[in-house]
């Protein structure tokens, strides 16, 4: 009878091999282990061991060692099936059918492992021999040296279409076997097999014990997809196989980070740099199942504190992967089951941040990473206005749909209470110069209880276009009604809010002129804000935002602002743009037609705003912008006067 493999793991599991041993001797606790005297030698003194996690004893008297079955086998003298049976027993497991389908079964999935353990031999010794010159001048040149390229068993196929078939052929592999793995293709039209991958530097992908069960192909150069991995077949399911898994496994139970990067190459990159814990899924986003097999890896108490850590791009493409990824891992987070997100500087992958900046750079890169919770925080609050009541409730209905997906009621609370608390706090603060802590009880601490980073702050380009804009609003309050719309947008520091409100419920009531305001506004408690706004650090920036600048002046003085400040925003929406095309929604293209209309006419001819608008024709404006954006190579803008200062909102 043939009995898988899976079957007595599975039953060495489930059945202590202390409860096994200890029912029929007396054992002594010693340390993690059991010892005893051993009962196939004569002794006096204990050197009998038996270890449950190695589901394993061993006697260093006598030499005797084996596993639950072996100890029944020689204990109770069974034969290998009975001692099977009656471990099956004990574990309350039903015995395998030993109908022939299934040791069929058993045997057909060993001919496919063994064809693609040949198959790997193979590329492994192709990329040797004189056929995979190229290929290992690549690797090379890629920076991988022998050591790594054997580790990692890189390989190479040859051009020749039939190469992989003849030389497992020779070797005793079925045709057929090799075609169900996906190794060689047969076309219908009865013309000969040729094989999968050709001409191509071959990444082999293990199972999490290693074994070889499918194989990514990249092209050395020239036309054709970068790289063909083998389709799905009995012993490959693309989506629960994280590549690099065994090797990390190693790792990780040494107590190194789970650290998910993007690709094969990012995969070795890693490790090279000291990272043992480096895997990536197999060209798709990771799966709940790649996930699991992760925290499966980690002792649980070592997960809570240092969970795997995703890897993303810095760009905007990183960021958007980023929270489809933490979307989708909501709803599966536990206690001990949750993720941190680290994100690469602008233009990086870990494969050429190791090469520009050495295992150092990725250090820091993981150091940085963000608990889950500051990640969802961070990505829901960046660059966003929260100036009225209706930004700020639909900020928390964002997070509330985010946080009612939590399928784990303990962690869905939590998260809403420590949410709740930061949203809290963002407002707070900006009352604290006037009512302090109003309806709160303050503990006399610095500040209220704010867990994790401090809320996102306002650019500091963004802070200095804020001051200019209340500025010329203070100052020359009958430019109001023509500015309030940006200067509702705008965002602010959050101890500016008070001005800016105060400043619109007195303009939209009656026009004053400059004074009057002022007297007002100090009337109602907002002078020190008041000083600092029309203090040297804006007046230095901006001159002509002075109480005495002709009207004119003031308007083009605003207008040249405006139209840096949103040639950066259009520049990141064309990047985004100009990266893929199709990625462009409704809603993005809505927003770059509008910066696009400011840049371009707004702003460049004499015509007031409004008019400049109407103007143009809505569509015209949209093709003109993308159509420049993807003409002209992205440049950096530098502006000399302190409006430069990048950094998101
Ligand atoms: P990348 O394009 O980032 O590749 O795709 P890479 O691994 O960094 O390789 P180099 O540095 O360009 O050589 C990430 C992963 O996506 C999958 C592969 O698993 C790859 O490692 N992929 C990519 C494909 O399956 N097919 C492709 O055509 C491209
Ligand atoms: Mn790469």
């Amino acid at each position: 009878m043939t009995i898988p493999p899976a079957f007595l793991e599975e039953l060495r599991a489930r059945v202590p091999l202390s409860d096994v041993i200890g029912q029929r001797i007396a054992l002594q606790r010693a340390g993690r282990e059991y010892k005893a005297r051993c009962p196939f030698h004569a002794e006096k003194t204990p050197s009998f061991y038996v270890n449950d996690q190695k589901a394993f004893f061993n006697c260093f008297g006598c030499g005797a060692h084996g596993d639950a079955v072996g100890f029944l086998m020689r204990h109770d003298g069974l034969g290998f099936p009975e001692a099977v049976e009656q471990l099956a027993g004990l574990a309350g497991m039903e015995m395998p059918k030993s109908e022939p389908e299934e040791a069929q079964k058993y045997d057909r999935l060993k001919k496919l492992a063994d064809a693609l353990e040949a198959a790997c031999k193979f590329f492994e010794a192709q990329l040797r021999a004189p056929a995979g010159r190229d290929a290992l001048a690549y690797l090379t040149r890629r920076g991988l040296d022998d050591r790594t390229i054997a580790e990692f068993r890189l390989g190479y196929a040859p051009a020749a279409s039939d190469a992989l078939r003849a030389a497992l052929a020779a070797q005793g592999h079925d045709a057929a076997v090799l075609e169900e793995v996906g190794l060689i293709r047969k076309p219908d039209d009865g013309r000969s097999p040729y094989g999968f991958f050709r001409n191509r530097v071959i990444f082999p992908v293990a199972d999490k014990r290693g074994r070889i069960i499918a194989f990514g192909g990249r092209i050395l150069e020239g036309d054709g997809p970068k790289y063909v991995n083998s389709p799905e077949h009995a012993l490959f399911h693309k989506g629960s196989i994280l590549y690099g898994l065994a090797r990390a496994r190693t790792a990780i139970a040494k107590g190194d980070r789970p650290v998910v990067v993007e690709g094969y190459m990012d995969v070795i990159a890693m490790q090279a740099a000291g990272v043992g814990g480096a895997v990536a899924p197999l060209g798709t986003a990771l799966t709940e199942a790649q996930l699991a097999e992760l925290w499966k890896t980690q002792d649980p108490k070592h997960q809570r504190d240092y969970p795997p850590i995703l890897c993303f791009d810095g760009d905007d493409a990183g960021r958007r992967a980023a929270v489809r990824a933490v979307d989708r891992i909501l709803p599966v987070l536990g206690p001990s089951r949750s993720v941190a997100v680290a994100f690469l500087p602008q233009g990086e992958d870990p494969d050429s941040l190791v090469r520009s900046g050495g295992a150092a750079a990725v250090r820091q890169v993981l150091d940085e990473a963000l608990p889950l919770i500051d990640a969802i925080w961070q990505s829901a609050t960046t660059g966003r206005a929260l100036a009225t009541p209706e930004q700020r409730a639909g900020l928390w209905a964002e997070l509330e749909t985010q946080i009612r997906t939590i399928a784990d009621h303990q962690v869905q609370t939590l998260y809403r209470v420590e949410l709740r608390q930061r949203f809290d706090a963002l407002f707070l603060q900006n009352r604290s110069s006037g009512k302090k802590w109003e309806g709160r009880k303050w503990d006399g601490k610095k500040s209220f209880a704010q867990p994790g980073p401090r809320p996102a702050a306002v650019r500091p380009s963004a802070v200095l276009e804020a001051r200019i804009l209340l500025a010329i609003i203070i100052n020359h309050p009958f430019l109001f009604d023509e500015l309030s719309e940006t200067f509702a947008e705008l965002p602010v520091p959050v101890a500016w809010e008070p001005l800016r409100h105060a400043l619109f419920d007195i303009l939209s009531a009656q026009p004053l002129d400059a004074q009057a305001l002022a007297v007002q506004l100090r009337a109602s408690g907002h002078g020190s804000v008041l000083d600092d706004v029309l203090g040297p650090a804006t007046t230095d920036r901006a001159r002509f935002v002075k109480v005495e600048t002709p009207e004119e002046q003031v308007r083009a003085g605003w207008r040249d602002v405006w139209n840096r400040s949103h040639s950066r925003s259009l520049d990141r929406e064309l990047a985004v743009a100009r990266s893929d095309p199709n990625r462009l929604d409704d809603q993005a293209l809505e927003r770059i037609s509008k910066l696009g209309e400011r840049r371009y006419y707004g702003v460049e001819s004499d015509e007031q705003p409004d008019a400049a608008l109407a103007r143009i024709d809505h569509e015209a404006v949209v093709a003109r912008a993308i159509a420049d954006a993807l003409k002209a190579p992205a440049k950096e803008r530098r502006i000399d006067d302190g409006l430069d200062n990048e950094g998101d909102l």
